[in-house]
């Protein structure tokens, strides 16, 4: 969908107006400046910390754990330890490598309190540690590689420590079962980081949709685009961009049998993770699964009913195909996948063509389109651009307008009830739309920071699983999707979706299931 920057501009103070309109707007925008919490704290109901922070450790110290550090509140969280095998990653986790991603401890702890934090070589150094009491938290947060976030939550779990993870939650739903058991049976916290859970601007376009401001939701269409047909933009490949002494660092470890240990063949298999079906999930897991998370959050959260999909690796690994020094890649993820899952619409129960449609495309040669995601209603579009912005547009009709140019507020709708998108004949935001704009802030906010900010009040005051946004049971629910995606591309089939897989007491996985395999 070609968008001019006018008519972004006029999607978003739509939006805007909708959110701040007396006729939706939420009762927490009053309860904001009365409490003075924070705009996480506001919106997904939560306070400020009595106690001290939650001592924390960060078991993995590259990119994400990077932003993660970051945006970590101090309020509530007290970073005491790091740990991760790789010497030049712990070295950029002090020093920082962007001046606002990822900032690094020392700018954003002071050089004094960085110092304090402890340093070690893999979750297992930092385990023992701390039951030798040489450490103390009681919280961790994991940013590795896939298939490692089960066998290190578990291990955590067993130390009597609540967990934090990244997504997706694990390499397989036997793992996300395990995890979740243990979580229960020990009464601690297991979360997993699918950030759109604690972000504002998608908080805020849930409750337009399910306010009904979009009418009857039949189709969404997601994706995530990328361009790494260029030498320079290969961003999965990172073991040829390393220092030499990295390399030599993390060769030696390769040779010590210390990266077996930790669930690694080579060193360049733990460098490029990503590229493999032993340490990834592919382009479903890593990018797919946020946008498949979002999907379901604005489809009231319900369980897909089936999945089906093309996937391949058309472009790398091929003579011929793209430039010569892709032509003996390696990798075992596809370069491209497209997947189609079905939904239940609101009255599916009585009627079984109420269906929702679910498209998702990940492709590695071609960046032209945004990332996001864009909901098609019977009244109106919604389109989630880069987790930033949110444009809203009404269907065109002849009698009140409409399209991408139309600017927008919110009517009584007299004929049906509740509230409905009207053309609006003047361009400037009303006071609604303006208000609306400033609660939301300057800088959108991805949601990495009340994501960790509520999970620490949860430790803090103790509460139980339920309160957790994305806990177990949700995040399973989102690496369902991604990996039974996965599987149906590769056994080329539709596969149903079983309520057992979803259910943490059973036994039933789709990666072990009949209609799967056959
Ligand atoms: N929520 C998001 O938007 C988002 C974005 C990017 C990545 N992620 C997730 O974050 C995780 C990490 O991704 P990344 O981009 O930071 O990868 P990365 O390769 O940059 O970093 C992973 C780090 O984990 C370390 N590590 C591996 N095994 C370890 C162990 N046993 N103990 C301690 N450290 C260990 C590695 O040495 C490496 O430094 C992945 O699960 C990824 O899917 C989430």
């Amino acid at each position: 969908m070609e968008i001019t920057p006018e008519q972004t501009q006029i999607g978003k103070d739509n939006f805007n107006e909708a959110v701040g309109s007396p006729l939706t707007r939420r009762d927490l925008m009053k309860a904001a400046a009365a409490a003075s919490v924070g705009l996480g704290a506001m919106y997904f109901n939560y306070e400020k910390l009595n106690g001290s922070p939650v001592k924390a450790a960060f078991i993995g110290c590259g990119d994400e754990a990077n932003v993660l550090m970051t945006e970590h509140p101090m309020d509530y969280m007290e970073l005491v330890a790091i740990a991760d095998p790789r010497k030049a990653n712990i070295d950029d986790t002090f020093k920082g490598t962007h001046p606002e991603a990822r900032i690094g401890l020392i700018k954003k702890l002071t050089q004094e309190k960085a110092a304090k934090v402890q340093v070690f070589s893999s979750h297992l150094e930092l385990l023992q540690a701390r039951a030798d009491g040489k450490v103390d938290f009681e919280m961790v947060v994991i940013a590795v590689p896939l298939s490692q976030h089960a066998p290190i939550a578990l291990a955590c779990l067993d130390a009597g420590l609540h967990v934090l993870t990244e997504k997706l939650m694990a390499h397989n739903i036997t793992e996300c079962k395990q995890m979740i058991r243990k979580a229960e049976e020990k009464g601690l916290l297991l979360a997993v980081g699918h950030q759109r859970h604690y972000s504002v601007l998608y908080d805020n376009a849930n409750d337009l949709i399910k306010k009904g401001l979009l009418g009857d939701i039949k189709f969404i269409r997601a994706q995530w685009h990328r361009n790494n047909s260029f030498p320079d933009r290969d961003s999965w490949r990172k073991w040829e961009s390393i220092s030499d002494a990295e390399k030599k660092d993390l060769l030696e470890l390769e040779k010590s049998g210390k990266l077996k240990e930790l669930g690694y063949d080579s060193a360049q298999q733990l460098v490029d993770w990503r590229l493999y079906n032993k340490t990834g999930g592919g382009l479903m897991a890593e990018l797919g699964s946020h946008q498949m998370d979002a999907s379901s959050i604005f489809l009231g959260k319900k369980h897909p009913l089936a999945v089906q999909g093309y996937g391949g690796k058309n472009f790398y690994g091929m003579e011929g195909v793209g430039p010569k020094d892709k032509w003996d890649d390696d990798r075992d993820i596809d370069d491209q996948i497209f997947v189609t899952l079905e939904f239940p619409g609101k009255t599916y129960e009585k009627n079984k063509n109420d269906i929702a449609v679910v498209t998702y495309s990940s492709i590695s040669t071609n960046r032209q389109e945004f990332y996001g995601e864009t909901v098609f209603g019977s009244r109106g579009t919604l389109i989630m651009k880069e987790e930033k912005e949110a444009l809203l547009y009404k269907e065109q009709s002849p009698a009140s307008g409409g399209g991408l140019d139309q600017r927008l507020w919110v009517i009584d709708n007299a004929k049906g009830g509740g509230p409905a998108l009207d053309s609006y004949n003047t361009a400037a935001p009303t006071a609604a739309g303006a208000m609306a704009q400033a609660g939301m802030g300057d800088k959108v906010s991805r949601g990495y920071k009340e994501e960790m900010e509520h999970f620490c009040y949860c430790v803090s005051n103790k509460l139980g699983p339920e309160t957790l946004r994305c806990n177990g049971r949700v995040a399973m629910a989102d690496a369902i999707m991604a990996l039974t995606a996965n599987l149906a591309m590769k056994h080329k089939k539709r596969i149903v979706f079983k309520d057992e897989w979803f259910d943490p007491a059973s036994d039933a996985v789709p990666e072990t299931d009949e209609q799967v395999k056959v």
